[in-house]
């Protein structure tokens, strides 16, 4: 249905032509009729951020459409697919005129931008960019680019929501606050530690945003958050960036000597993504006992379920200390969430109460997504099948790696990141052409493949596309 509306968009602009004026803020484009030119529609306009972001993200993909004007035509039809609301919303604006709309975006930017807001929304951008792609893609074999979790949902969460659907009229605060008190149960804080979000992305949202007002946030390069500020995005987060070790573990010790007055929150990911590298938790734990008295500890432990024990693994034990550590944590893998939408964080009631500046403090969750989650926790033999596959895939994924002569970081998590001897855009480019999706990055002087682990059958089209694309 979404490849289809996309296909006929296509059609019906391959109709035209384009004609753009390039603005402070906007592009404006006086779309023409290719065969009756007197007649042309009246502006219409996309947001120029957005737009060079969407480009830069193409070509991050390394998808070439080649002309400009065909980078256009796209660009309009994601602004279709992936934003209708804000496009009718600038349509809206555009017709009480210029100055107006470009005034009112000048202002927000300025306000957003000083707080470096853009650095998480522009990352965000890029993913869904990144699956209307895939999505359009020939034919998709595997789905290997965004750590999901392919025997997810649990038939028991999917009843929950089945059996909470009827109750959804009513705001999901009752069926919110027992998803809370589960959480808080099966982690022995108090149900004031902890808060929800609709996933991690919104809680690691609010902490960027709540650090930045208060100073620098700490960093490895490479992690998760570490590529974000990169973007053209006008951000101004001020962030400190301390290379992982050699064998790309976190460097705590070099943190914690450069941690100083000025350093509001520490992030570490732990394991970490893209590497997949976990730390040794008595290290993690005596790193949280003399840091997080001088600023916020945030772990992100969005893989610590993959992790060989994950309740010694988990830093949770800090919270429960009392101590200024923040963790947070998503469904959106083990339990196989990532469209269901949901994370949450635990820390001190204090800092939680900070975060509200920033996020809604749960208000955003569903109340099937919310039933969902709390079933979801209780079908352990959902949660062993799932760790059990993972291993399994996760071992032939590693050995087809050995027999092809490519060798890997030791991973805790469910993906695996391993040194390739090409770009990483060709690689992609190269998968893509075989259905198959992965991630690419460059660091440390050396281009990267991150596969997550799918079924059998993925991996096994993984390997095979692999084979073609490299030989
Ligand atoms: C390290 C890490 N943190 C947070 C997230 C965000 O997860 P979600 O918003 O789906 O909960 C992801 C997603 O892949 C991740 O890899």
């Amino acid at each position: 249905m979404y490849i289809r509306q996309n296909i006929d968009f296509y059609r019906f602009f391959n109709l035209i032509f384009l004609k753009y004026v390039l603005t402070l803020n906007y592009i404006f484009l006086i779309l023409h009729h290719q065969r009756r030119s007197h007649l042309f529609t009246p502006l219409v306009y996309i947001d120029k951020n957005k737009y060079f972001r969407f480009i830069a993200a193409k070509r991050e993909s390394s998808f070439s459409f080649g002309k400009q004007n065909e980078n256009l035509f796209t660009a309009i039809t994601m602004s279709f697919i992936v934003n209708r609301r804000d496009w009718l919303k600038s349509g809206l604006l555009a017709s009480t005129g210029l100055a107006l709309g470009s005034a009112t975006t000048a202002q927000a930017s300025t306000t957003y931008s000083s707080l470096g807001i853009f650095d998480v929304y522009a990352e965000r951008e890029r993913e869904i960019v990144q699956e209307a792609l895939l999505a359009a893609a020939p034919q998709v074999k595997a789905r290997l680019s965004s750590n999901e979790n392919p025997w997810g949902p649990a038939p028991t969460a999917i009843k929950a929501i089945a059996d909470n659907a009827p109750k959804a009229f009513l705001y999901a605060g009752p069926v919110t606050a027992e998803l809370k008190k589960t959480i808080a149960d099966m982690h022995g804080v108090t149900t004031d530690q902890v808060m929800l979000g609709a996933g991690s992305s919104e809680l690691l949202m609010a902490s960027l945003l709540l650090a930045a007002t208060k100073g620098k946030v700490m960093m490895a390069e490479t992690c998760y958050i570490s590529g974000r500020d990169a973007r053209e995005d006008g951000a101004t987060m001020k962030t400190e960036k301390v290379p992982l070790t050699k064998d790309y573990q976190y460097d705590l010790e070099a943190m914690a000597t450069r941690v100083n007055s000025e350093t509001s929150m520490i992030y570490v990911c732990n394991p970490n993504n893209p590497t997949g590298v976990m730390l040794p938790s008595a290290k993690l734990k005596s790193f949280c006992d003399s840091v997080s008295p001088k600023a916020t500890v945030l772990v992100d432990e969005a893989y610590i379920d993959y992790a060989p024990n994950p309740a010694t693994d988990s830093m949770v034990e800090c919270v429960r200390k009392g101590q200024n550590v923040l963790i947070l944590r998503t469904l959106s893998k083990l339990h196989g969430f990532a469209g269901l939408r949901i994370g949450y964080a635990l820390g001190q009631p204090a800092l939680l109460k900070d975060l509200r500046k920033f996020c809604s403090g749960g208000f955003t969750v569903s109340t099937t997504s919310a039933a969902a989650a709390t079933a979801s926790f209780k079908d352990k033999a959902f949660q062993d099948m799932v760790l059990k596959n993972t291993i399994e895939s996760k071992k032939f994924l590693c050995d087809s790696l050995t027999s092809m002569g490519y060798s890997y970081l030791p991973s805790s998590a469910n993906f695996v990141l391993f040194p390739i001897k090409m770009k990483g855009p060709m690689l992609l480019q190269k998968m893509m052409a075989e259905g198959v999706s992965v991630k690419s990055w460059f660091f440390d002087q050396q281009h990267w493949c991150r596969v997550s682990i799918g079924t059998m059958d993925e991996m096994k089209a993984f390997k095979d596309a692999f084979a073609k694309s490299v030989s």
